[in-house]
């Protein structure tokens, strides 16, 4: 039998999630929980590398818990725990700064991007973010990182950091590979299909959340922007708008690109985006059930939170004590 590899990823506390986060992202997660030993994480401290509410960043910070549970991952089987409460991580990412060059941190291209965003608030937290990311990501000896295409650079520099560190002193870090599932990889926005389905886009109807109710959702997918030919077929090119809602009712249905061009072929788009939303209301509906219910579990809930950052903890300590000796800070046996 194949060995379980360890598979880390983590997740931004936007609060509600977006049909992007979770096609994209958690679906495949809840999948990968059952074949691998899987960490995922709420990173809290890389939110506050932007202007966050207190108070709403508690709140999400919760809710993103209750919702990934809603999603269907489980605490049985897979870590899930929220990044503040394991203080390996700032302390790997400090000892990781000092093995990071400013060059490679000036090439990032979401550093770039969030900087010319935030331009009042460029802090050093928002330069160092890839550090951190590698502290996350090396701390349990992670094979493999599931993540979106977006991510890539700052996998490649995790990988970079943990060559150089293992170069430097021996064999410390595994040098964990990215994975970029095909499959809902990439859901769009409604309005602008050129652009990735996101939470801070300041037009509503741009996304969908998890927790939506079933008639916004069917509003919102009759309003996405489509073309004018009338045609349900797939071509990211020319058609991006019904590409995305193909891709979106393909995910969700598990049904291949050409069977949904075959399935619609002699119908309009108002007929398909009304068996789009169907589709995403339908898969929708037992997480906003699950997620109602859970939700007034505080105790429970606050209990799961505990229980993961303990395992977290104790897990990440042993490589960040391997990493201290290591680089030879002074420690009493
Ligand atoms: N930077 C990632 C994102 O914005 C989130 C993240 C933080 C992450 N630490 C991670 C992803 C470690 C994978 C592994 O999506």
């Amino acid at each position: 039998m194949e060995e379980k590899k360890i598979i880390f990823s983590g997740i931004q506390p936007s609060g509600y999630f977006t049909l992007g986060n979770y096609l994209g992202a958690i679906k495949n997660w809840t999948r990968l929980q059952h074949e691998h030993n899987c960490i995922f994480c709420i990173v809290d401290m890389h939110a506050i590398t932007v202007r966050q509410e207190p108070k709403n960043l508690r709140q999400r910070t919760y809710d993103s818990f209750v919702q990934l549970i809603s999603c269907g991952l489980d605490p049985e089987k897979a870590l899930l725990f929220i990044q503040s409460h394991v203080p390996a991580h700032a302390e790997l990412a400090w000892l990781l700064n000092c093995y990071t060059y400013m060059g490679e941190l000036n090439r990032m291209t979401q550093f770039k991007d969030k900087s010319s965003r935030h331009s009042e608030n460029i802090n050093a937290g928002l330069y160092t973010y890839p550090s951190l990311m590698a502290a996350d990501i090396l701390l349990y000896q992670t094979d493999m990182v599931p993540v979106g295409e977006d991510q890539k650079q700052h996998i490649e520099l995790t990988r970079d950091i943990a060559i150089r560190f293992n170069n430097s002193y021996s064999p410390t870090f595994v040098v964990p590979e990215g994975y970029f599932p095909k499959a809902g990889a990439r859901v769009m926005s409604l309005q602008e299909p050129d652009k990735k389905m996101s939470k801070s886009d300041e037009n509503v109807n741009a996304y969908i959340t998890l927790l939506e109710e079933p008639s916004v959702i069917m509003n919102k997918v009759k309003r996405a922007v489509t073309d004018s030919d009338n045609q349900v077929r797939y071509d990211i090119k020319n058609k991006a708008g019904i590409s995305n809602l193909i891709d979106i009712y393909s995910s969700i249905t598990g049904k291949s690109i050409q069977d949904v061009e075959k399935e619609f072929s002699s119908t309009g788009y108002g007929q398909f985006k009304n068996a789009v939303g169907e589709a995403v209301v339908e898969i929708l509906s037992p997480i906003q059930k699950r997620f109602k219910e859970l939700s007034k579990e505080k105790d429970y809930i606050n209990q799961l939170i505990k229980e993961g950052a303990q395992k977290a903890d104790s897990r990440s300590y042993k490589t960040l004590n391997k990493v201290m000796r290591k680089i030879g800070l002074y420690q009493v046996k």
